[in-house]
C-alpha cells in the first residue's frame, strides 16, 4: 500500500546533518504545517490511537500521533513502533531511529541499519533554558569551554542561553542514541563535549570516566547542532550517530 500522499511531501522540511561520511536527514514537522486526518489515517496502526489516547495534554497527544506519522514519511514504510518500559522506541531491525518534540513540533530520522548502529535526534527550545541551570548540565571543562566560546568577537555571537541548549539537546540526543545500545541510563555529566566548531556546527564529545567502559570502542562520539527559527522558538536541533564498529 502506498500511503505516503505525494500532496504533502513538502509539509515537512528536511534538515541535513553532516556525520562522518553520511547526510544525516532530520525530518522537522513544524506545528503549524497542517497534515489532513485522512492523511495521517493511512500512515496510523490503531495500537498508535490506542496509546495517543492514554495521553493526557493534547498537544503532546497530537506531537505523538504526528511523530508516528513522520517517522513513517522519514522511512518511507509502515511499521509498528512500540516502546520499551523505559520509554524507547523498538525499531525494526533493519532501521535505527530517534525522535523529539517539544511545543507541537516534531523531529524524526532514521537510518538503514549497517555502517550505524544507532541514531539520537533532539529538539528545545532556547527560551526554555536558565542559565542557572549551567552546573546540572555542564561538566566544569564545558562551562570553560562555552566562556571560550562567548569570548570569539564574532558576528552574530551567540548568547549563553543559545550553548546551553546546544548541550542540553545533544546530551538527549546521546542518551537516544546510546542507552538502548548500552543497556544503561546515564545523566548529563556522563558525556562531555571536547569541542565545537562554529563553523561547520559540530559537536566532538565522549563518555566520562564512570562510562568508558560501557561505550567500549566508541571513546568518539560525534554530533552536530542547527539553529531552527521559527515564530515559536528559535529552537535547537542536534543530532548524532553511533558507528557500526563491528
Ligand atoms: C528520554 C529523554 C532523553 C527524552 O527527552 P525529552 O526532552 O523528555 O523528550 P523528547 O521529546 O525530546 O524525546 C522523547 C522521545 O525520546 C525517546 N525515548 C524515550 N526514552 C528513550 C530511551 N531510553 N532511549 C531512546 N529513546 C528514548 C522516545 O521516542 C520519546 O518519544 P515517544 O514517547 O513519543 O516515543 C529524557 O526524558 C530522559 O529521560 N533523559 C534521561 C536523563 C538524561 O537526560 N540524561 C542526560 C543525557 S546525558
Amino acid at each position: 500500500m502506498n500511503y505516503l500522499d505525494p500532496q504533502v511531501t513538502t509539509a515537512y522540511k528536511v534538515i541535513p546533518f553532516e556525520l562522518y561520511d553520511t547526510t544525516l536527514k532530520v525530518y522537522w514537522l513544524p506545528r503549524d504545517v497542517v497534515i489532513s486526518d485522512e492523511t495521517i489515517e493511512l500512515a496510523m496502526f490503531p495500537e498508535d490511537y490506542r496509546r495517543a489516547q492514554a495521553i493526557v495534554a493534547e498537544v503532546k497527544r497530537k506531537e505523538f500521533i504526528r511523530s508516528r506519522w513522520l517517522v513513517r514519511e522519514a522511512a518511507g514504510e509502515k511499521f509498528l513502533l512500540p516502546s520499551t518500559e523505559d520509554g524507547a522506541p523498538l525499531w525494526p531491525d533493519h532501521l535505527a531511529g530517534s525522535l523529539s518534540h517539544t511545543s507541537g513540533h516534531v523531529v524524526v530520522a532514521v537510518l538503514k541499519r549497517g555502517e550505524y548502529r544507532g541514531v539520537g535526534v533532539d529538539i528545545e527550545r532556547i527560551s526554555r533554558m536558565k542559565t542557572d541551570l549551567e552546573p546540572r548540565i555542564m561538566t566544569p571543562g564545558e562551562i570553560l569551554l562555552v566562556n571560550e566560546l562567548m569570548s570569539f568577537p564574532k558576528k552574530g555571537k551567540r548568547n549563553r542561553e543559545f550553548w546551553l541548549a546546544v548541550f542540553f539537546s545533544f546530551k538527549e540526543a546521546c542518551y537516544k542514541c546510546f542507552c538502548p545500545l548500552i543497556g544503561k541510563r546515564f545523566f548529563f555529566h556522563d558525556v562531555a563535549v571536547h569541542s565545537i566548531d562554529l563553523a561547520t556546527q559540530m559537536i566532538k564529545a565522549g563518555p566520562t570516566e564512570g562510562l568508558r567502559e560501557n561505550f567500549g570502542n566508541t571513546s568518539d562520539v560525534l554530533g552536530c547542532y542547527k539553529f531552527l527559527d521559527h515564530p515559536d522558538g528559535p529552537f535547537i536541533v542536534t543530532s548524532v550517530v553511533a558507528l557500526n564498529q563491528t
